[in-house]
């Protein structure tokens, strides 16, 4: 059973303040957003248009190993970059930090590429979860332990086009 979470305002709201802090921050650059599929998607189509600058989009996936609600531990690349990021601003849009397994997988292999900076930017962390302590410059909401869906988030694909976050009540947290 779906129990709403973050309303599609309070989304709507939190993602036009991180969009412009993240246009003051970075002023006078050109930033390429880096999005991570699928769940990013919906989030960084929102969180663009709430940028005031320059930028340039360009997506990655991953596939993290678990049962679809849990990480393993281990992060695989399915879908690379476009651009080269040497000397970029690169700021990698998540949809939701867990574990940090996948965005630090991420991080490590942007910075072998030598891009000038890579800062994270998570619409959602979880409370508690972190097995890698990450650094996420810009983030949307802390959420307590549980699994949560809409707004570009799924389970086993569905859900991810509710335009509102709702923990899913049948699933373990
Ligand atoms: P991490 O590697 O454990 O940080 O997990 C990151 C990925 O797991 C996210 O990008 C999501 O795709 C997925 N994920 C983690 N928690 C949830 C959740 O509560 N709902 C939906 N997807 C989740
Ligand atoms: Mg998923």
């Amino acid at each position: 059973m779906l129990a709403p979470l973050i309303s599609a305002d309070a989304i709507a709201g939190r993602v036009a303040e991180l969009g412009a802090q993240i246009s003051r921050d970075y002023r006078d650059r050109r930033p390429l957003l880096v999005g991570v599929l699928d769940g990013a998607f919906v989030f960084l189509a929102d969180l663009c248009r709430r940028i005031d600058l320059e930028i340039e989009c360009d997506f990655v996936a991953v596939r993290s190993y678990g049962d679809g609600t849990l990480s393993s531990g281990e992060a695989t690349l399915t879908r690379d970059l476009t651009v080269d990021v040497l000397g970029r601003d690169v700021l990698l849009v998540e949809d939701i930090v867990d574990s940090g397994i996948t965005a630090e997988f991420l991080l490590r292999l942007l910075r072998t590429r030598r891009p000038a900076s890579v800062a994270i930017c998570a619409l959602l962390r979880k409370e508690g979860r972190a097995i890698r302590e990450l650094p996420v410059e810009y983030l949307g909401f802390t959420i307590p332990d549980r699994f949560v869906v809409g707004y570009g988030l799924d389970h086993a694909r569905r859900y991810r086009n509710l335009p509102y976050l709702a923990t899913l009540d049948d699933r373990p947290a």
